[in-house]
């Protein structure tokens, strides 16, 4: 690790787009699957990893589904997202704002409240024993029909006080945002903030729906809106936060190599990006390591780095008086 690797690592970062069951390591895996008696088609954590070799978004899907079946007690979402915040502490990720799946669980016979008891649990413990403040967004599976989008937001009302935002995640292309704008609406009204995936392998479109009807404060990747200088433009004066996620990019086929990503340069045009993870644990890599291949790749200075860090806590939904603490604290490592 060279300086300007360490000096990525101890900069106070935000997370602002993770996947719960994505930070889930073949480690852990296997120790789930033999607590709960399951049988892995893998032999080992090695053969897990040498799986994980994926040609796009559905590719890594059908493989991330299947892994999340070894999550079945309240215990296993606190040991899953224990882990996950372990890997914050070490990296310096002060506030982390993850998503988690209901479906995916509540569709195999697991309670709705096993999964967020367990997740929020671990997260309290992430203030109290950590340092990490957090927000926790429950992502509607655009796979499946908005009615079923529709019972899990029911089931998510008393857990209002647990819950912050809602999104949108799973397979993008042919699944446009339009379809889910009633459940979104319905989620407004009850008190959610609301974000969404766009533009990672949908196209532009769906970007501005997520924005016009979904009425999302950030879009989830959104590296496609280059294709569209107009919407550019629009995310400049709007400064609507894209959460981009350069590993993810890389593993799932959106940019070829690390040096065709357009994140510094969605970055020096101003449009709000950040920096984040994805699925890490299938990804090759958490908060630090997204940071280094950027900087490694694409010639990331100093101030770069800043003010990427910079935008993941204004782009956060900590209240204005954190955010400003957080950014004078950034601004005086220039
Ligand atoms: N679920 C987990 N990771 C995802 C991604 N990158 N895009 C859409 N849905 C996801
Ligand atoms: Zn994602």
């Amino acid at each position: 690790m060279n300086d300007f690797h360490r000096f990525l690592t101890d900069l106070p970062k935000a997370e602002l787009h993770l996947h719960l069951e994505g930070s889930l390591e073949p480690e852990l895996m296997f120790k789930l699957a033999q607590r709960n008696h399951i049988t892995l088609p893998f032999d080992s954590v090695e053969a897990i990893r040498a799986a994980y070799q994926f040609s796009n978004l559905q590719d890594f899907l059908d493989i991330y589904y299947q892994g999340a079946n070894v999550l079945q007690t309240e215990q296993d979402f606190y040991d899953l997202t224990w882990a996950y915040l372990e890997r914050c502490a070490a990296q310096n990720v002060k506030h982390v704002e993850p998503f988690f799946d209901p479906q995916t669980h509540t569709d195999r016979g697991i309670s709705f409240d096993t999964v967020v008891n367990g997740i929020s649990r671990a997260l309290a413990d992430g203030q109290t024993k950590l340092g990490i403040s957090s927000y926790l967004i429950m992502c509607f599976l655009r796979h499946l029909p908005e009615a079923a989008a529709f019972d899990t937001l029911q089931q998510a009302l008393p857990y209002k006080d647990k819950i912050i935002a809602v999104g949108l995640d799973s397979s993008e292309k042919g699944h446009p945002p339009h379809d889910f704008q009633g459940v979104f609406e319905a989620a407004i009204q009850q008190g959610f903030l609301t974000v969404a995936h766009a533009g990672e392998e949908g196209p532009p479109e769906y970007i501005k729906e997520a924005l016009d009807l979904l009425q999302v404060k950030r879009i989830d990747h959104g590296v496609r809106c280059v294709e569209d200088p107009a919407l550019v433009e629009r995310l400049i004066q709007i400064q609507t936060p894209l959460t981009v996620c350069p590993l993810s990019n890389i593993k799932l086929c959106v940019f070829k190599d690390m040096r065709d990503h357009n994140i510094l340069h969605l970055l020096d045009k101003g449009v709000k990006v950040t920096i984040n993870s994805d699925d890490p644990a299938y990804f090759g890599g958490y908060m630090t390591e997204n940071f280094i291949a950027v900087a490694d790749a694409l010639h990331m200075s100093k101030a770069q780095a800043i003010e990427l860090a910079q935008n993941s806590f204004e782009a956060s939904f900590l209240p204005p008086s954190e955010k400003k603490t957080w950014v004078a604290k950034l601004k005086a490592m220039h």
